[in-house]
């Protein structure tokens, strides 16, 4: 990262003000430094505290300035029309998952029947920002406002958990963004468990709680799993993330002792040899098993978020057999598979590519960012 001249924070001071030059490192140039002292000023106006408003905004601007992530330092982060409340050990969300969720609703909502309900899973769910924004997005279109909507959110952290909770709480009772579920006219259903989807347990309890909603199949599997491998979390992962984001969220790794087939505990294998042993790169591990669970469960689309344009490809040729644990079941075979970039609405140019003999659809401009499988037969 380039060091920044003296000049600017001469700048940052006259032209804006002290405590925007005390931002400057963390923020990187002007706009940035007086957009967030703004947003900090704002913050504390907007809340109540028995300290000096002052003294506030110099705390705040100061863990800013040490690199604590802006999401951490006010609490929260936009997400559509939601606002989700952020906390250190759970992932903040990112724009490009916004926007893939939103493109994600609206083909829900145009491609369902009007008398069908709808049944979703979020695997991997974090501060619960996807299954939020995705029934915020159908609860406001007509063509899904009316049928009844069942959501299901998991991850293995509690805090992640408990945060989902607050946030489902939050923009209902609070910010009323959300009906109430038990409003008139409304028919939701929104839970978020705590649970290891690597857990042998996983699939039988699923669909022995009957999680999965009434009706033949569930409609949508999602997931934004922990996809850095080891290495690049290591070396090509920003500071700010590696400092303060939770490495859970982002490298795959404890999850290995329910990995292990043959009994032996590979807890302290290196990582690259333990994706070798379970058959891919340890990166891809998740995907493996979000193949699995989708074999399991069929469920009619599945959408998984993905590191890039490598692991895209990874990833449509793992579910449609071509990778993994080599388990011969067909969790991808009879699906339509596309690749989306991460604005999937911006511009179709008709972009096409080949992958394990198929040809894939490739939606919107940026990085390869998800990974797209659908069949309104199953
Ligand atoms: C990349 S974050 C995604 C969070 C959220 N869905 C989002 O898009 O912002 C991955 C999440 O997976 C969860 N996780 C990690 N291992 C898991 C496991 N074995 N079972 C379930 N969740 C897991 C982490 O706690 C983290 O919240």
């Amino acid at each position: 990262m380039p060091r920044l001249p003296p000049s600017l924070f001469w700048r940052a001071r006259r032209e804006i003000s002290p405590l925007a030059a005390q931002l400057l490192p963390a923020c990187r140039d002007l706009e940035s430094a007086a957009n967030e002292l703004r947003w900090i000023r704002e913050h504390v106006q907007d809340t109540k505290s028995a300290i000096p408003n002052t003294l506030r905004v110099w705390k705040l601007v100061d863990k800013r300035a040490r690199g604590v992530p802006l999401q951490y330092v006010l609490g929260t982060q936009p997400f559509g029309d939601l606002e989700i409340k952020c906390r250190p050990g759970v992932l903040i969300p990112r724009p490009e998952t916004e926007a893939y969720t939103l493109y994600l609703a609206s083909i829900l909502s145009h491609s369902q029947p009007p008398t069908h309900s709808l049944s979703i899973l979020d695997l991997c769910t974090g501060t619960g920002c996807i299954p939020l924004l995705l029934l915020h997005s159908l609860l406001t279109n007509p063509s899904t406002r009316d049928i009844p909507i069942h959501i299901h959110g998991v991850d293995i952290s509690p805090h992640a958990v408990a945060l989902a909770r607050e946030n489902q709480a939050h923009n209902t009772a609070v910010l009323h963004h959300l009906p109430p579920p038990s409003s008139s006219g409304v028919r939701y259903t929104l839970d978020f468990t705590q649970q290891d989807i690597f857990s042998p347990a996983f699939v039988p309890n699923f669909l022995l709680q009957d999680l999965r909603p009434k009706g033949p199949a569930l409609d949508l599997l999602v997931s934004n799993p922990p996809y850095i491998s080891p290495r690049d979390f290591a070396t090509a992962t920003a500071r700010a993330v590696r400092n303060y984001e939770p490495r859970l969220a982002l490298v795959p790794g404890h999850q290995r002792h329910h990995l292990s087939s043959d009994g032996s505990s590979p807890e302290n294998e290196e990582d690259e040899e333990f994706g070798q042993r379970y058959g891919c790169r340890p990166e891809d591990i998740f995907y493996t098993r979000l193949r699995e669970v989708a074999a399991a469960l069929r469920p009619r689309r599945v959408l998984v978020e993905v590191g890039g344009w490598e692991q895209a490809q990874r990833v449509v040729g793992l579910f449609l057999g071509g990778g993994g644990s080599g388990s011969g079941d067909d969790a991808g075979g009879n699906y339509e598979v596309e690749i989306w970039r991460d604005e999937p609405a911006a511009g179709d140019r008709g972009e096409k590519v080949e992958i394990a003999g198929r040809e894939v659809a490739v939606r919107g401009v940026g990085k390869g960012r998800a990974v797209y499988l659908c069949n309104d037969d199953v």
